[in-house]
């Protein structure tokens, strides 16, 4: 037997005649939306830090004429800030409001702002970050499932480069050798 698919086009009319000024969220949004705005706001906060830590990686580098290096982490902050933009798209989207305060940054943000004292305490902070990244970027795609899979695409596209970082991240430090 044919399992039941769609509902009917003159209730999907209907429905989506109603509160027409909540845009993209409609009746049919699953997931709960406070609470993936919230976590969104987070891996806005977690990308904001990222990209602050990789600027001040990135000209504490070139400083010590480590220009390879230093072009890597100029990619990573990029990269990051595109990252940052996409989420703060979304939230806005879903009828939410991007938090870009720097007070309470970090408490927001899962990665940390680690300066480091060498090139490789940078590497290997950065390496961290990207972990961290990694792992709580999982838990939010799972955590949103088919609930939202737009945000859920978002996430996972950003999680497939956080995954690059690290590898380029790993690969540094291996060339580079063990402190
Ligand atoms: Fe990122
Ligand atoms: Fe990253």
């Amino acid at each position: 037997m044919a399992k039941e698919f769609l509902t009917d086009v003159k209730t999907l009319r209907v429905r989506a005649r109603k509160h027409i000024e909540k845009g993209a969220v409609t009746e049919g949004y699953r997931a709960d939306r406070d609470t993936v705005i919230r976590i969104l706001n987070e891996a806005l906060a977690t990308e904001i830090v990222c990209v602050l830590r990789y600027k001040r990686h990135y000209f504490m580098a070139s400083g010590i004429n480590a220009t390879s290096v230093a072009q890597e982490f100029l990619q990573h902050a990029n990269e990051e800030q595109g990252h940052a933009d996409q989420i703060a798209a979304r939230i806005v989207q879903l009828g939410g409001e991007p938090n870009f305060s720097p007070e309470g940054l970090l408490t927001r943000s899962h990665a940390e702002y680690v300066e480091g004292e060498d090139l490789v305490d940078m590497i290997k902070e950065d390496l961290v970050a990207e972990r961290i990244a990694i792992d709580s970027y999982g838990e939010m795609i799972r955590y949103l499932g088919n609930d939202d899979p737009t945000s859920r695409r978002m996430l996972e596209g950003i999680l497939a480069m956080e995954e690059e970082h690290a590898e380029d991240l790993a690969t540094l430090l291996a060339t580079m050798g063990e402190k």
